[in-house]
């Protein structure tokens, strides 16, 4: 049942056994939702841009979705082991051929290039995830990055060019929280054969104080939109902080996070680029920082969208709140949620396979799980019409070793109140599926 090529925005590919990427996945890679006018992820993205302008930033929207496992993954130094590119991670075309994971898989090839003296892209990236109310598996992302060449600053003097270009950045007057050391020996060494520590310093302040405006553009803009929602708003100050991360592609690297409704909410990755990148692009004298943020959990908090489902909507009620913002920026309104309709809960208990005939009183060893898998399978049926699913019992039998499992599937429209016989009918395919799909036997 597997089509030998399948086409993807115009381009033809040939699949083989690594395929794994489901019809409405694909189809989605046509949708554009980044450069859809009037679009919440769209004027997110526009905002975004306002940040960090030309002519020092060159902005590239139209990359196409499919990259090779190279760009994707090797180019940026993954090791070959690393989870991320499982087949239950990561949605595969061929072996060598995936929807990107991130818009990291194009920086390689923009160093290359080396255009400008730093970048934006914008694009739809995929993964194999969870099904709740902030994952889909297709979600956008903008990346960003800010290089200087030892040849041509003046006198080659790296830390003076990125003060003096720091000093033209505006001040903000947030207060920052930067409480970990930014190098640590294994995670994040100073690139020591390549910068200097007052090098990797200038570089590490211009990242910071960069991305800070970002973060100060958006709640800047969420709470002008808080306040026209709702007269009694009471404007909390923001707090910020920078936490060390781990990234194969930079070090040091940090995590931004924002304090939002009592928890510290992570928005972005980042750090000083590895110098192997610039060297295999063929500009070993570039050096600088890059950034990825993810563009969907933005435009929830600035537009306080519920669910992400929401930004695939093709529902008026949703569309024509945002008409004329992508013209305006200033008119960013809150979405006003169209009332929502009611759950519906439905479990569905299984045995896991045993894959070996284990007799006498060997334990059966069971099949290997991916929970993504179930995901993906709950997924394709129920399509918009799922919101969540959750593991909510798991043991293993004491004598056979044969694990069961049970999830809670909430079945939910944004759209209309499904009726008890379409929930009934989706939940039993889904169970019927999991069978013929998983190789799991219902209890
Ligand atoms: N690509 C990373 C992610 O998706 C984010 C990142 C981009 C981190 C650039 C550092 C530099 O998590």
């Amino acid at each position: 049942s597997q089509p030998s090529s399948i086409e993807v925005n115009g381009r033809t590919f040939t699949t083989d056994s690594w395929f794994n990427a489901p019809a409405n996945v694909l189809a989605s890679t046509a949708r554009q939702l980044h450069l859809q006018k009037d679009h919440p992820i769209c004027i997110t993205r526009q905002i975004l841009e306002s940040v960090y302008p030309r002519p020092t930033f060159k902005s590239h929207n139209t990359f196409h979705p499919v990259v090779s496992t190279h760009e994707n993954f090797d180019s940026l130094g993954f090791p070959p082991d690393h989870p991320g590119r499982n087949r239950s991670d990561t949605y595969y075309i061929n072996k060598n051929t995936l929807l990107r994971t991130h818009t990291s898989a194009h920086q390689a090839s923009l160093f290359r290039a080396s255009e400008s003296d730093g970048y934006l892209i914008s694009a739809d990236v995929y993964r194999r995830d969870e099904v709740d109310r902030t994952h889909y598996p297709v979600f956008h992302q903008m990346e960003g990055a800010r290089v200087w060449d030892r040849k041509k600053v003046p006198n080659g003097d790296i830390v003076a060019a990125v003060y003096a270009d720091l000093e033209r950045l505006p001040k903000h007057n947030v207060k920052v929280e930067d409480p970990n050391p930014p190098f640590h020996a294994e995670r994040n060494p100073l690139q020591s054969e390549h910068h200097s520590p007052a090098e990797a310093e200038a570089v590490a302040t211009h990242l910071k104080r960069s991305l800070e405006l970002m973060v100060v553009e958006i709640f800047s803009r969420a709470k002008a939109a808080a306040a026209k929602a709702d007269p009694d708003y009471v404007d909390e100050p923001l707090r910020v902080r920078w936490v060390e991360a781990y990234f194969p592609f930079t070090s040091p690297s940090w995590e931004l996070e924002i304090y939002y409704q009592g928890d510290w909410l992570e928005v972005l990755g980042s750090g000083v680029t590895k110098q192997d990148l610039f060297t295999n692009a063929g500009v070993p004298s570039q050096l600088g920082w890059a950034f990825g943020i993810g563009l969907d959990r933005i435009a929830m908090l600035l537009f306080q969208i519920p669910d992400i489902r929401l930004f695939w909507s093709t529902d008026e009620r949703f569309l024509n709140q945002f008409t004329g913002v992508s013209d305006n920026l200033d008119s960013l309104k809150r979405f006003v949620p169209f009332s929502k309709y009611p759950a519906c809960y439905k479990d569905v208990s299984f045995w896991l396979r045993s894959t070996s005939a284990a007799g006498g009183n060997t334990k059966a060893s069971v099949q290997d799980w991916h929970e993504n898998d179930l995901m993906e399978v709950v997924r394709n049926i129920a399509g918009h019409d799922v919101e969540d699913v959750k593991l909510v019992d798991e043991f293993s039998h004491p004598k056979t070793g044969r694990r069961s499992m049970c999830y809670r599937i909430n079945y939910r429209s944004l759209e209309r109140t499904l009726t008890n016989s379409e929930t009934n009918q989706l939940h039993s395919e889904v169970t019927k599926a999991l069978v013929n799909k998983l190789g799991v036997e219902i209890r």
